[in-house]
């Protein structure tokens, strides 16, 4: 990303299908509330886990759209969704503890956990980019402390069926395994895809785990920073203690644009997930249409995570340079043809990439064309 940032300001033109966030407006509602909030003096302190006002919206939203029941006391509003995975994992883990992240996985989990002085552990999804119980439990240890979830996955855009949930819930509950669901793309399902939580599907997780929400996705609003958490009451007092002496208390502007977008905002949220769903169709058309490339149709978040296949080990016959990984193309494609995408090294899947369809149709047209007239090239 930082290659690309340089190139445009070279004023080379670049097709970016790089971003995690989405190429839309916040609701306009919330605009106006932030608007209004700054207007009329309000950009003061807020209780530390935030306010009353947003706490209960949130705990409307999170009972109509997830169907768990949570009290205000209940939720640590954060600024943005990484700082309450963060300060969650501060408040859980132990120098030594372990937690278990199935991957392909978001690139922040294993560095967060990291700083929460626990190690990481890896666990390698099946080939449907679902975790297996069996493998969850060769990794399991004495310290195993926490289980990660993420429906809907980014990078795979896999949504966990309710069977999958019920195993891994059960499994993590069994074993006393306290599990972070990081449902932060849950407004975002596609291809007939129901979002499910495991806290919902297995009701004793409500009673242990930590729910991860927020506003950037669902909702783009990246830049206001506006997560949230909720959490049986002692253990989101822990967390909201934790936050009073790291951030004080979350943005309080934001707050209130957050309120806004969660009770007036559902037409615009609806009208970018249906935008998500038809670009998803296009991308997976588009690289199913490449021979030898595999991806599965994503169902949630705005993501394909396609793997090489039969382009591994090829070679780039003007540069002679070999494709070994999906960060390989990712390179190559960025210099040759002003494309960019992630590799799935950063991922922990190296074999794959992956397209954000944040970007207009257009540009996910062009960006196709020119990976699959690449890819033709290679021998
Ligand atoms: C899976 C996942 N969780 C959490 C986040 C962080 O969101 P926020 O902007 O609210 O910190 C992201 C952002 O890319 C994400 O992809």
């Amino acid at each position: 990303m930082q290659k690309v940032r340089e190139m445009r300001a070279e004023g080379i033109e670049v097709l970016a299908l790089t971003a995690g966030e989405p190429d839309f407006t916040p609701p306009r509602a919330a605009e106006e509330a932030g608007i209004a909030a700054i207007r009329e003096g309000r950009g003061k302190y807020t209780p530390a886990s935030g306010t009353q006002t947003l706490r209960e919206a949130i705990c409307e939203h999170i009972q109509q759209d997830i169907g768990l029941s949570y009290a205000p006391s209940e939720i640590v509003v954060t600024n943005g969704a990484k700082i309450g995975i963060a300060q969650a994992l501060l408040a859980l883990v132990q120098a030594g503890d372990e937690v278990v992240i199935p991957t392909p996985s978001w690139t922040s989990y294993p560095e967060i956990v990291g700083i929460a002085d626990a190690t990481p552990v890896l666990v390698p999804c099946g080939p449907d980019h679902l975790p297996r119980v069996a493998d969850l439990e060769a990794a399991r240890t004495p310290r195993t402390r926490v289980l990660l979830l993420n429906t809907p996955s980014n990078p795979t855009g896999v949504v966990y069926p309710e069977a999958t949930l019920r195993e891994l819930g059960e499994w993590a509950l069994a074993h006393d395994i306290v599990v972070l669901s990081d449902e932060i793309y849950a407004a975002l399902t596609f291809d007939g895809a129901v979002h499910r939580s495991p806290l919902a599907v297995v009701p004793g997780l409500r009673e242990t785990s930590v729910w991860i929400g927020g506003m950037s996705k669902a909702y783009a609003m990246t830049g206001w920073r506006m997560g949230f958490l909720a959490a049986p009451e002692p253990l989101a007092k822990k967390i909201g203690a934790l936050q009073s002496q790291l951030a004080g208390s979350p943005c309080a502007i934001s707050q209130e644009a957050s309120v806004a977008a969660l009770r007036e905002g559902a037409a615009e949220r609806e009208a970018m997930r249906a935008a998500f769903e038809s670009r998803s169709q296009l991308v997976v058309e588009g690289l199913r249409a490449i021979p030898g490339l595999e991806c599965a149709m994503p169902q949630g978040a705005f993501y394909a995570f396609p793997s090489l296949g039969a382009y591994l080990g090829k070679t780039e016959p003007t540069t002679g340079r070999r494709i070994d990984s999906g960060d390989d193309l990712a390179e190559l494609l960025l210099e040759l043809d002003r494309v960019s995408f992630i590799g799935g090294g950063a991922f922990g899947k190296p074999d794959a990439f992956r397209l954000s369809f944040a970007a207009s149709e257009e540009v996910l047209r062009e960006a196709l064309r020119r990976i699959a007239a690449r890819l033709a090239t290679l021998s």
